[in-house]
C-alpha cells in the first residue's frame, strides 16, 4: 500500500567544525511510515532527536539514508531527501506546515497579521483572512487588546498561541508541530487539541512532538518513541 510518508533508514549527523569536525549522530537508522489522516506522536527525552527528525522531514536539515518518500498532492510520491529546493519550497507553500517549539517572527508585526498571513498566502481575501484570524485568536483565549500588539513582548503561552494559530488556521495537508501545548493552561490546551482533531477529521496528517501525556493520549493514533536518536518502540496510544 502507498503510504502518506515512508521513511527508510534515515540518519542525521551533525559535523561540528568548532570541535575539530566532531560528528554528532543525532538520528540513526530511522524507519517508519504513516498514512493520510494519521497523527503520530513523537516522544522521547530532551535531546533524543525529536526536533531534528521533524526538521529532516521539513528539510530544514538535509538527512542522509535510503529514502523519505512523501505522497505529495502536487508532485505525487517524492523523496524529500533528494527533492530540489524548488520542489521543497512549493510543498511548504501548498502542503506542509512546520510549527516550531518557539515563536520566531519579524519584529513589529501585529499578532493578528502574523496569523492572517498564513491565509493570505493561500489566496484568502484580506477581510476574510483577518476576520478568521481574530475569531481563532478569540477561540484560543488571547485577550482582544493583544491582537494588534507585537508578540515579541508576549508571555510564553501567548506567543505559543500565536505560533499554533498561524500554523493550523490554514488547515495544511501535512502538519509538523513541535510541543504545541507545552506552556498552555488546561482550557487552552483543550482548545488546541480540539482544533487539531478537527483538522484530522478533514484529512490532515500530523507529526506531533509532545512531552505532555495528556496531549499525547488525546491526539496520537500511534506513538513513536526516540531514545538516543533511534526509534525505541511503537505503541498505540489510546485516545
Ligand atoms: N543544528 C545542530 N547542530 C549541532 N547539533 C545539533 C543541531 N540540532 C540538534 N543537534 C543535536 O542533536 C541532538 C538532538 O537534538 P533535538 O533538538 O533533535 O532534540 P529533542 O529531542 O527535540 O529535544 P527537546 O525535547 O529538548 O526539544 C542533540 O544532542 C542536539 O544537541
Ligand atoms: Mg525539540
Amino acid at each position: 500500500m502507498k503510504h502518506f510518508l515512508e521513511v527508510r533508514n534515515l540518519s542525521k549527523n551533525f559535523l561540528l567544525h568548532i570541535l575539530n569536525d566532531k560528528h554528532i549522530p543525532a538520528l540513526e537508522d530511522i524507519s517508519f511510515s504513516m498514512d493520510q489522516g494519521e497523527i503520530i506522536g513523537l516522544t522521547g527525552k530532551s535531546g533524543s532527536g525529536k526536533s531534528s527528525l521533524m526538521k529532516c522531514v521539513y528539510r530544514t536539515y538535509l538527512a542522509s539514508g535510503e529514502s523519505m518518500v512523501y505522497d505529495s498532492s502536487t508532485f505525487g510520491p517524492i523523496d524529500l531527501i533528494e527533492a530540489t529546493e524548488h520542489q521543497i519550497l512549493r510543498i511548504r507553500k501548498e502542503e506542509m506546515t512546520y510549527c516550531s517549539q518557539f515563536l520566531n517572527v519579524i519584529p513589529r508585526v501585529p499578532a493578528v497579521e502574523i496569523v492572517a498571513e498564513s491565509l493570505l498566502v493561500k489566496g484568502v481575501a484580506e477581510n476574510e483572512a483577518f476576520r478568521r484570524s481574530r475569531e481563532f485568536l478569540e477561540r484560543l483565549g488571547l485577550p482582544a487588546e493583544l491582537w494588534d500588539a507585537y508578540p515579541s513582548t508576549f508571555s510564553g503561552g501567548e506567543q505559543q498561541r500565536i505560533n499554533v494559530a498561524r500554523s493550523i488556521i490554514s488547515q495544511p495537508r501535512f502538519l509538523l508541530i513541535d510541543e504545541p501545548t507545552a506552556s498552555l493552561d488546561q482550557k487552552t490546551k483543550d482548545v488546541v487539541i480540539e482544533a487539531i482533531l478537527e483538522m484530522k477529521r478533514s484529512g490532515t496528517s500530523v507529526i506531533l512532538i509532545t512531552h505532555d501525556e495528556y496531549t499525547l493520549t488525546k491526539l496520537a493514533d500511534r506513538e513513536l518513541k526516540l531514545v538516543g536518536g533511534r526509534i525505541c518502540e511503537a505503541e498505540a496510544a489510546t485516545a
